[in-house]
């Protein structure tokens, strides 16, 4: 907690427990060099020891500080006093450090509570998962291989803070919970013993925007607390920690070479500058990929100043435009940017370890602009016939969007005195020419032609209505069109990301949504 003068640097990075454990979900299929997985008891001893057992100073509560402009004085519990030229406070969530500076902030629970547990278990599939997460209604499940013949899980329930188990019972509980879940999270759990699982409620906070004041600053959980989805929180605490020791070694080569003090303010202030919207993104990202992994819930509601852009991201059901596009595309981008740190810090790095700024700043545009996010998509569109009554005429229809000329609906296949490609549904509520698709600028428009039954629209939102006659409608991904009004003539929009597969000469096309 405490740095003097003396101490070497590198004592910066073993201020409080940190975790690494990072995902390999993206990183794996890019053969990235940064995924590792070790186990916080493993970490702990490796920084511990780096740091040396004479500067670490166990069962020592610091309750309040004293900052007179030239020294930071920390009171322990037992009363003993101790000065340094500043203070890291890397006390946790629930960090004294940050209640001193700044009063007390009420943590935000994050609706799930969580057990946890380490196993020795090897799951039949290991070469080729190291990571998973299994989601449910109200439940998650999430295991990581941490090496040496370990699993380590973690099983996120939805329920009220504050909850306990009776005695021995969190494994049975747990069981009772997942009881109907597949065999790769109940052989974990049956492999754990009662007493290496552990339970704990979820908080995270909203990163406060200033970090310390002073000669004292705040570090890790203390400032930037976040759930535990990505795994980021330790990583974000270690990153924290280098920065720091970078800006502590900028000044003080400055004021060595300068013959000038140590300038413990700027060097904190910029620590705190380098540091503070990458984190603010990845706590952002953590909640949303809570929200995500749960429910399918379309906003992220988080302030977040001036990257309240964030709190537009959509996270619709992966059966929308915005989810398949979501899982597709933005979430690798956003985890090799997770990953891959800050691109201007990592020079000479692979460059498929950065995410290029181009890159970021589609990020937004998608988030923001609908049709930005479809073309992004690249995807071919499809009618697909949709409704209860199937009628076996119905195909998929293929709407390339090269075409020059209209796609043209109704009852039969030829409409000799208009130019366009026929598409025939030989149906009684079909008009002779029903309806017409244009595709204008990669999208498409459907023209109802004032037909006798009409065309019915529903959209994404529940909205039902009649297309208006001659007057062109927007047609969006999942979008569901009725010729007609007996249900016999339904389709839904889809955009698929791979073409069919060549036309059989009988039998209906299957395609796979992607
Ligand atoms: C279920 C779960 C899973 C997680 N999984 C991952 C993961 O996979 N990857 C990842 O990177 N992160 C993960 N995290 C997050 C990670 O554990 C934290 O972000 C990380 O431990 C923060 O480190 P820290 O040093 O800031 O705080 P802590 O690890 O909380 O350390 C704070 C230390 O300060 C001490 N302390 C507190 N108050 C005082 C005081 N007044 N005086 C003196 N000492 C004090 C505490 O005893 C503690 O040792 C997970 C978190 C949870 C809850
Ligand atoms: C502090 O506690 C740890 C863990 O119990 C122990 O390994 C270490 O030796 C202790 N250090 C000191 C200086 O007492
Ligand atoms: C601040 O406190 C330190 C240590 O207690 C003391 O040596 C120093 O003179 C004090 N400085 C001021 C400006 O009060």
């Amino acid at each position: 907690m405490l740095l003097r003068r003396s101490c070497g640097l590198g004592a910066l990075l073993g201020t409080g427990l940190t975790a690494l454990l990072m995902e390999s979900l993206a990183l794996a299929e890019r053969g990235l060099p940064v995924t590792r997985v070790i186990s916080r008891m493993t970490l702990q001893q490796i920084l511990a020891r780096a740091v040396g057992d004479d500067v670490i100073l166990n069962a020592s509560n610091v309750v309040d500080f004293v900052d007179n402009g030239s020294t930071v004085t920390v009171i322990l519990e037992n009363g003993q006093k101790y000065d340094g030229d500043l203070l890291v406070g890397a006390d946790g969530i629930w960090s004294k450090v940050r209640k001193v500076l700044f009063g007390h902030s009420e943590a935000s629970y994050s609706g799930y509570t969580c057990y946890t547990g380490i196993a020795d278990f090897v799951p039949p599939d290991i070469e080729t998962v190291g990571y998973r997460v299994f989601l449910g209604h109200k439940q998650y499940f999430v295991s990581s291989d941490v090496g040496a013949g370990k699993m380590q899980w973690y099983a996120f329930h939805k329920e009220p803070p504050g909850g306990t188990d009776v005695p021995n019972g969190k494994k049975e509980r747990l069981l009772k919970i997942f009881g109907g879940w597949c065999d790769n999270v109940i052989d974990l759990l049956l492999a754990t013993d009662e007493e290496a699982i552990l339970r704990r409620d979820i908080y995270d906070r909203i990163p406060v925007f200033s970090w310390g004041k002073g000669r004292v600053t705040l570090l890790g959980d203390s400032v930037h607390a976040m759930q535990p989805n990505m795994g980021q929180g330790g990583c974000m605490a270690i990153e924290d920690g280098f920065q720091l020791a970078l800006e502590l070694e900028k000044a003080w080569t400055k004021s060595v070479e300068s013959g000038t003090p140590l300038d413990v303010f700027s060097a904190l202030k910029s620590y705190e500058e380098a540091r503070r919207i990458r984190v603010a993104i990845i706590y952002g990202m953590a909640r949303m990929a809570a929200i995500m992994a749960s429910t399918y819930r379309p906003y992220l509601g988080v302030g977040l100043g001036p990257l309240s852009f964030l709190t537009k991201l959509r996270i619709p059901h992966p059966g929308r435009v915005g989810g398949r596009f979501f899982i597709k595309i933005a979430m690798p981008l956003m985890l090799s940017w997770v990953l891959g740190g800050n691109s201007e810090k990592l020079e000479g790095r692979p460059l498929c370890c950065r995410l290029s700024d181009k890159a970021s700043d589609d990020l937004q545009r998608w988030f923001e602009d609908d049709d930005a996010l479809e073309r992004a998509l690249g995807g071919e569109w499809y009618l697909f016939p949709a409704g209860n009554e199937n009628n076996e005429l119905l195909q998929p229809i293929h709407l390339p969007k090269d075409a020059q000329t209209p796609y043209l609906i109704g009852k039969k296949h030829s409409h000799a005195d208009i130019p366009g490609t026929s598409i025939a549904l030989p149906l009684p509520q079909v008009d002779e020419l029903h309806a017409r698709i244009t595709c204008k600028d990669n999208a498409f428009y459907l023209t109802d032609m004032q037909s006798q039954h009409g065309t019915w629209i529903s959209d994404n939102e529940g909205r039902q209505y009649r297309a208006p006659p001659n007057f062109p409608v927007k047609l969006r991904p999942s979008d569901i069109i009725e010729f007609g009004s007996d249900k016999k003539a339904v389709f839904r929009v889809k955009v698929l990301n791979t073409l069919p597969p060549p036309t059989q000469n009988e039998g209906r096309q299957v395609l796979q949504p992607v």
